[in-house]
């Protein structure tokens, strides 16, 4: 086998289908909405990069924190062969646990983004060139399948607080989905960032140089591209704001003025009027005891939480149940 593979679990049509249905729906509703995974094309993976390493956007920094101090801890608990990280991206923290897990003989990035797998898988390989790299395109929300040769004990890692990403509902799907791959002595490795004041939270999603207003933007320059659509990113503000009651910041994408914006592969125009607000993503905040029953009511065992040392972001050590 060729020590790097990139292959996709739906085809690329299915992608654009996917797309098309989740901007036909979004913005038809009241309020409009549009899931996050859309702001991962190329230039948003770039984007997202440069979002982790601003001041103000601390969870990067506090979980690689985490994964160096605790690498040698997470291998000895787990004695992966496998490691599979779901939303991967540019695997950039990873590195800290190929280095420090003696067993490792494959790594299965899973991502949306093909740009964000192939400029990693190469950097990868470089620096571990006795490592199986088999990359994966796909939606980790819809059916992941695991490419044949993944000797197991296997640890899936789902790193950077993606998880918040995912509405209630949606997360208790994706975790028990999660479980059920898992077998007997596999693991799973969750990082989650943690409630904090209000003024962290907020000036992460809004920084002072402006590159989450842009990665916020992104979606719309993808609608633009992938459907034809006139969207012009002048045209609104970004928003984002934090949720006491439901404990997650939303990002939200807010009109200038009134507009109506065509999107021909849709055969659509969609109003909107000055001030109104379409919500793009929520990235949800935990609590201890919150990831713990979460990660029970999916038929996981939580064995470890290690925190940085600041306790603003927490990594979750859990097997099957
Ligand atoms: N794990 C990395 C990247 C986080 S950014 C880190 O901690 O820094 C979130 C990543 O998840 C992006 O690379 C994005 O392309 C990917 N992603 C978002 N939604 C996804 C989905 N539904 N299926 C697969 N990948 C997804
Ligand atoms: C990928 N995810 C965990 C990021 C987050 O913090 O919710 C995405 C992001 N959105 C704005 N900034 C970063």
């Amino acid at each position: 086998m060729s020590p790097f593979t990139l292959s996709r679990t739906l085809p690329a049509d299915a992608t654009a289908a996917a797309l098309r249905a989740d901007v036909a729906d979004g913005l038809t509703r009241t309020p409009k909405q549009l899931p996050p995974k859309w702001f991962y094309d190329a230039r948003g993976s770039e984007l997202f990069e440069r979002i982790t390493r601003l001041p103000e956007y601390y969870p990067t920094r506090a979980e690689r924190e985490i994964l160096v101090d605790r690498a040698t801890e997470i291998a000895a608990a787990t004695g992966a062969r496998t490691l599979v990280e779901l939303g991967s991206g540019s695997s950039e923290k990873t590195r800290h646990l190929l280095r420090a897990l003696p067993e490792l003989r494959t790594y299965v990035p899973v991502d949306v983004s093909e740009s964000a797998l192939s400029l990693a898988g190469r950097a990868l390989l470089a620096a571990h060139p006795e490592l199986v790299v088999h990359a994966l395109v796909a939606d980790f929300l819809t059916g992941l399948t695991l490419p044949a040769d993944t000797p197991g004990p296997r640890l899936v890692a789902f790193l950077g607080g993606t998880i918040g990403n995912l509405p209630p509902a949606e997360r208790a799907g994706f975790l028990a989905s999660v479980g059920a791959l898992l077998a007997p002595g596999d693991a799973l490795l969750l990082g989650t960032d943690l409630v904090k004041d209000e003024a962290t939270l907020v000036a992460a999603y809004d920084d002072a140089q402006g590159v989450t207003a842009d990665f916020n933007k992104n979606v719309l320059a993808v609608i633009d591209r992938e459907l034809g659509a006139d969207f012009d990113p002048a045209d609104f503000d970004h928003v984002a704001l934090w949720d006491a009651e439901r404990e997650w910041i939303e990002m939200r994408l807010r009109a200038r003025g009134d507009l109506a914006v065509k999107i021909p592969a849709l055969d659509l125009a969609v109003p909107f009027a000055a001030g109104e607000e379409m919500r793009t993503e929520i990235s949800a905040k935990f609590r201890r005891e919150g990831v713990r029953a979460e990660l029970t009511a999916a038929g996981l065992e939580p064995r470890r939480w290690w925190t940085d040392r600041e306790g603003r972001f927490a990594l979750s050590l859990a097997v099957r149940a």
